[in-house]
């Protein structure tokens, strides 16, 4: 008798093992849950929700639900899609994110989930935050109007990097991200092009330098091919060699 362990995601059998959560079995089965502050190489952080599910007629995270012998997934009804939708919409108009002038278009994570559940217009009223733009890095800017706090340049710098570079500051509304160096400024902390937390960043906020448009528009990482195909950034870009898919070799180690 098989001892394979399942539960039905929008009516597909899937395998999983003990550990697992949801979302760890339907990537790996490649069924896609959209996400943003999820990636596949660090522990689930549980805070954009753009994964909810519905299990039991409860709306649930994805990303930190573990997998469970038998349970039926909501994956992608109507009114899933709609409250990913509502969750986009929340994103886009807490920040100040303009696609057509921004150097990751075309490569956002955030952009390509929009567009996979099918957002077409930002439906709440902006809040239009006045954030900084840190220039002070020879080889990467950071702006900080397109951070979603997802907290993966945190957890990358922290837990592969080894530099601990970034944190969150503040609670609620006050959030926001910080860099852990004397005055504050990039250019003053050691984060280098090479970096992991450099190139994890599912958003425009964390860009190398150098290399703007290098890449046109058209021929970008989700311009060809939906987000449910193409992954997320940072695994589509292959890091080891490139930084959000330009290549690494132009930085200095
Ligand atoms: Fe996430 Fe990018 Fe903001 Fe870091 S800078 S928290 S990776 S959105
Ligand atoms: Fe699951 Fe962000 S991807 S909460």
């Amino acid at each position: 008798m098989s001892s394979e362990k399942t539960f039905k995601l929008d009516g597909k059998t899937i395998s999983y093992q003990d550990g697992d959560t949801v979302m760890d079995a339907a990537l790996r089965a490649g069924e896609y849950i959209p996400h943003l502050c999820h990636n596949p190489e660090f522990t689930p952080h549980g805070s954009c929700r753009v994964c909810v599910v519905e299990v039991n007629g409860r709306h649930i995270s994805a990303c930190t639900l573990p997998a469970a012998e038998n349970i039926k997934v909501d994956n992608s009804s109507d009114a899933i899609t709609e409250l990913r939708r509502s969750l986009l919409q929340m994103l886009f108009v807490e920040g100040n994110h303009v696609c057509p002038g921004c150097e990751k278009s075309g490569a956002c994570q955030l952009q390509a989930v929009a567009y996979y559940t099918g957002m077409l217009s930002p439906h709440f009223t902006h809040f239009f935050p006045r954030r900084s733009v840190d220039a002070s890095h020879p080889d990467i800017a950071i702006d900080f109007n397109r951070c979603i706090l997802c907290e993966l340049c945190v957890r990358a710098s922290r837990d592969v990097d080894n530099k601990n570079i970034f944190s969150i500051s503040g609670r609620g509304l006050s959030s926001h991200l910080v860099i852990n160096s004397a005055t504050g400024k990039l250019g003053d902390s050691e984060l280098s092009a090479r970096d992991k937390a450099v190139s994890v960043c599912p958003v425009g906020a964390i860009l190398p330098k150098h290399v703007g448009y290098d890449q046109p528009i058209g021929k970008r990482l989700y311009d060809t091919k939906p987000i449910s195909v193409v992954g997320d950034v940072a695994s589509a870009a292959n890091p080891t060699k490139t930084i959000n898919g330009h290549d690494k070799d132009r930085y200095e180690p």
